[in-house]
């Protein structure tokens, strides 16, 4: 039995991972999590007060980070300003939060000796082409293109520049596309979800061929406990569960799922810079570590996740009217 600190532990999959680790471990959960726009109490509601504890603050802020990296057993870093599109209208906070707060953990858990895990994402590896059969794997070089997946990139060369030259106990993860309960209704499948639910007609950036790979957050969730629990250190691993499918057919998808004729969408400007498509090649994963997805069938999880919302109405409708506002003044 450990204390476990998380970061960003009030946003999407970070409340899926609290949430997963206090159902399927001993352990206790310390969240760090600076409740910006990202982040939701109510994701962490009803938890075993004696198991879990939420503390507000910046993980730039080693005065924040110090004591509680010092009272952990690891550190689990999800804390992130995550979604490409405000990237493209303001790098700055990406910045701050992605490069200068894992800077400053990273300086704690050297202090400490605190074992870390870092959370990232396949954008580092930039994309590949609609007819391309590879994917990416641990060995593919970084190539990203937005301010966020740059970050990200940046973040994860930190990482393995201090243990490197430092020595630091850590591991890297790489995910795919995650989907699931709690996802903040910025992001494409809540969006279009939560439109039809007030409405709105969904929104498909330009002809919607783009490839995502797509995996349920709670999957993502046993994938990097698997990795806290049997990683080598030092070493990074793909998370993926073989889910790529190109936005037209998971609009379409949601559209019948819920009863509305397929073509009942508006097509909107596209994403400067929009990758192409993304693949996680998660074999390394799955033989060295012996992790498997349980969410292998992708309509059942989102046929899951528009039950999810349509239920918890009062977790996302208080956002919905500024984050559609945000969108349409760039025609989205
Ligand atoms: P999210 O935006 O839903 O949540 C991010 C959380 O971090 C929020 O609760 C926010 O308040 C918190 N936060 C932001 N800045 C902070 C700061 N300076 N100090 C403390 N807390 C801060 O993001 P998410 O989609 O849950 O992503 C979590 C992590 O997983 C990120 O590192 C992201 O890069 C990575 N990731 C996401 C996906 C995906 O599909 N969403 C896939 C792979 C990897
Ligand atoms: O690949 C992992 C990444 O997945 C994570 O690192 C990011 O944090 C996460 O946000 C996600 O990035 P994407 O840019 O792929 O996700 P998003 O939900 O923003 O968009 C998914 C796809 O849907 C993308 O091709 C853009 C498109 N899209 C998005 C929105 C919001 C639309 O067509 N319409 C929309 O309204």
């Amino acid at each position: 039995m450990g204390k476990i600190l998380v970061t960003g532990g009030a946003g999407f999959i970070g409340s899926n991972f609290v949430h997963h680790l206090l159902e399927n471990t001993d352990h206790s959960v310390t969240v760090l999590d600076k409740m910006t726009y990202a982040a939701n109490e109510k994701s962490l509601e009803g938890l075993d007060p004696s198991r879990f504890e939420l503390v507000k603050g910046d993980i730039a802020d080693r005065n924040t980070v110090d004591p509680l990296v010092d009272e952990a057993d690891a550190v689990v870093h999800y804390a992130a300003e995550s979604h490409n599109d405000n990237s493209l209208n303001d790098p700055t906070p990406f910045i701050h939060t992605n490069l200068i707060g894992t800077f400053t953990l990273l300086e704690a858990v050297r202090e400490y000796k605190t074992r870390y895990h870092h959370i990232s994402t396949d954008e580092v590896f930039g994309d590949l082409e609609l007819d391309d059969p590879a994917k990416f794997t641990e060995k593919t070089p970084y190539n990203p293109s937005s301010p966020y997946s740059s970050t990200k990139a940046g973040s994860d060369l930190l990482v393995r520049a201090w243990m490197r030259s430092f020595g630091i106990e850590a591991t890297i993860s790489n995910c795919s596309n995650n989907y699931g309960p709690f996802q903040h209704i910025e992001k494409f499948i809540p969006r279009q979800i939560t439109n039809i639910l007030s409405g709105i007609r969904p929104k498909l950036y330009g002809e919607g061929l783009n490839v995502r790979d797509w995996i349920h957050a709670s999957d993502h969730s046993s994938a990097v406990l698997t990795i806290l629990e049997k990683g080598k250190l030092g070493e990074t691993y793909l998370i993926g569960a073989n889910g790529e499918e190109n936005n037209i057919t998971v609009l379409r998808t949601i559209l019948r799922l819920m009863g509305q004729p397929e073509d009942a969408f508006d097509h909107v400007v596209d994403r400067p810079g929009h990758d192409l498509r993304y693949a996680i090649d998660g074999s390394r994963l799955r033989e060295e570590l012996g992790w498997e997805p349980r969410f292998t069938n992708f309509e059942s999880g989102l046929e899951n996740t528009i039950e999810w919302y349509a239920e918890n109405r009062d977790w996302w409708e208080p956002l919905k009217a500024e984050v559609e506002a945000k969108y349409s003044k760039v025609g989205q």
